[in-house]
């Protein structure tokens, strides 16, 4: 979709139609909406004046001008309450906008980004209507044969407005939603598709070039290196491992990078101790920790955010056969502790074990890891807010509030060093799996054994990668969550390191 400014005012656009939004607390049209109502002698006021439109949100009315103004159709929207509009409320009706367009198969539709003095500036409502657009606007249906021509999507919107801070908001919306939407697409791509090799592939394909250096290591390397952990996943399966390591260098000269790891399980089928049939079904998905940090990445260097940033993603497939590892097995991982593994199904947390020892090579500022690990923290938190559990309260601050700012909020759960226990092995330093209590908690506790004192937040996303009910600008299907959360928690990462180092000099 093709994204324009125009200094032209909303009455003389030349498009399919004008969007204008209005709050519930107004009785009367306001801002643009007051304007386009002048240029139409009262059309607006008129759907206002008996109560037929209240502006509760997502109400929708379709308004024919009739040669009034140059375009044919007035799209008015409800935005609800003056008081609730904050970016994610922008996100959510220009979603709803954007698919009102498509269903009335508008070609275009324009708006002035204007809520009369509610909400963020100029430039945030921009870059959210944007996101809004883009986001809700997504559909993955590389495998759909046949005539989509009859859904095609609107090809052009188009933004009253002019100045650098708004094209510069508009392009940052449209390179985190085309990250975001590639996010998706990775997650939504079948296992037999994007098995770990093609993963590794997707991921030179859609960095290199960028400023992004992709190296991958196969099955053989893996070996030589001894990612036993990791190996002891894949082992199950004809499909070898791959360790996938992305480097961007935006920072200055030698910087500490960050490392972002993510859990890259192209199928989880629980190994020989077999998931029920129930909860195998979309197990393509389990590599969507994997698929958000590529995401972010791209996004990253298309920007050109100003830091080292390192991505770390461990890939395999979780299958059971004649090879595969068996319950009891004792793994050595990369750092050297001892692994028994008690259950085959808790693989997520093997894989990034050797990924996280990896990550120290690279003396990381910091360390974050995005994984789908836990049922039970769908059990915990729904479908709405991802996990997050680490050693660092700057760490955690941060990614809190990148998390509000975005609409992809976290809860924190605690690290809780009386549960250390539950993971204590018989036989070996460590086991893979506890019982089902603070499952979410264990596994984390689990991951930090590998991360030894390096600043570490874990982020568990099984609940939110991937919905069964789509929400205002996320389809039904995976939601591309962390890319966004991640690029927003960058900038933050980017200005506290600007403090730090104004503050030496
Ligand atoms: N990939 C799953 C977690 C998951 C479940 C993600 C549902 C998305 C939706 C993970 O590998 C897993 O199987 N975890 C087990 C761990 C248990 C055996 C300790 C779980 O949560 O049941
Ligand atoms: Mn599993
Ligand atoms: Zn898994």
């Amino acid at each position: 979709m093709k994204i324009t400014l125009t200094k032209y005012p909303l009455h003389r656009t030349a498009c399919d139609a004008v969007v204008v939004t209005h709050f519930e607390d107004d009785s009367r049209p306001r801002g643009e909406g007051y304007a386009l109502d002048k240029r139409t002698s009262g059309l607006i006021g008129a759907l206002l004046k008996d109560g037929d439109f209240k502006g509760k949100l997502f109400e929708t009315s379709l308004l024919y001008t009739r040669g009034l103004i140059t375009s044919k159709r007035i799209i008015v929207i409800g935005m609800g309450k003056r008081s609730e509009c904050d970016a994610e409320r922008i996100r959510a009706v220009f979603s709803k906008t954007a698919r009102t367009a498509r269903d009335l198969r508008l070609r275009s539709f324009a708006a002035a980004i204007d809520f009369d003095g509610a909400g963020p500036g100029p430039s945030d409502a921009a870059r959210a209507a944007v996101e809004g657009v883009l986001l809700g606007l997504y559909r993955f249906m590389p495998y759909k044969t046949g005539d989509d021509d009859q859904k095609r999507d609107p090809g052009k919107f188009i933004i009253v407005g002019e100045g650098q801070g708004l094209r510069h908001a508009v392009e940052t919306a449209e390179i985190i939603s085309k990250a975001v939407s590639l996010t998706r697409d990775l997650v939504s791509n079948p296992a037999n598709r994007l098995t770990p090799a093609a993963l590794a592939r997707k991921a030179k394909e859609l960095l290199t070039g960028r400023g992004v250096n992709v190296t991958v290591y196969d099955q053989k390397r893996i070996q030589k290196i001894g990612m036993n952990a990791l190996l002891g996943v894949a082992r199950g399966s004809d499909e070898g491992a791959r360790l996938i390591i992305m480097e961007y260098r935006g920072g200055r000269g030698k910087e500490r990078p960050l490392v972002l790891v993510g859990k890259g399980i192209t199928f989880d089928s629980g190994g020989l101790n077999l998931k029920p049939a129930e909860a195998m079904g979309d197990m393509k998905e389990d590599m969507a920790g994997a698929a958000a940090v590529i995401g972010t990445l791209r996004a990253a260097a298309d920007l050109g955010i100003p830091a080292h940033i390192v991505g770390i993603v461990p890939a395999a497939e979780n299958l059971p056969s004649g090879r595969a590892c068996k319950p009891g097995d004792v793994l050595t991982s990369l750092s050297g502790t001892t692994i028994e593994v008690t259950n085959t199904d808790a693989e997520g947390r093997l894989v990034l074990a050797d990924a996280l020892t990896w990550a120290h090579r690279y003396r990381p500022r910091a360390i974050i890891d995005i994984a789908t690990l836990t049922g039970g923290c769908i059990i915990a938190l729904g479908n709405g807010i991802s996990g997050l559990l680490g050693t660092d309260e700057t760490l955690t601050a941060m990614l809190k509030d990148a998390g509000k700012e975005t609409g992809e909020h976290l809860w924190e759960l605690p690290l809780w060093r009386d549960y250390e226990e539950l993971m204590k092995s018989d036989i070996a330093d460590v086991k893979n799996a506890a019982g089902r209590p603070a499952a979410t908690i264990t596994a984390a506790l689990f991951l930090k054994k590998f991360v030894g004192d390096c600043p570490w937040a874990h982020l568990d996303i099984a609940g939110t990668a991937s919905l069964t009910k789509e929400r205002a600008y996320i389809p039904k299907g995976a939601s591309g969550v962390g890319v966004r959360l991640l690029v927003q928690f960058l900038e933050r990462w980017v200005r506290r390191q600007d403090g730090a180092d104004s503050h030496r000099h």
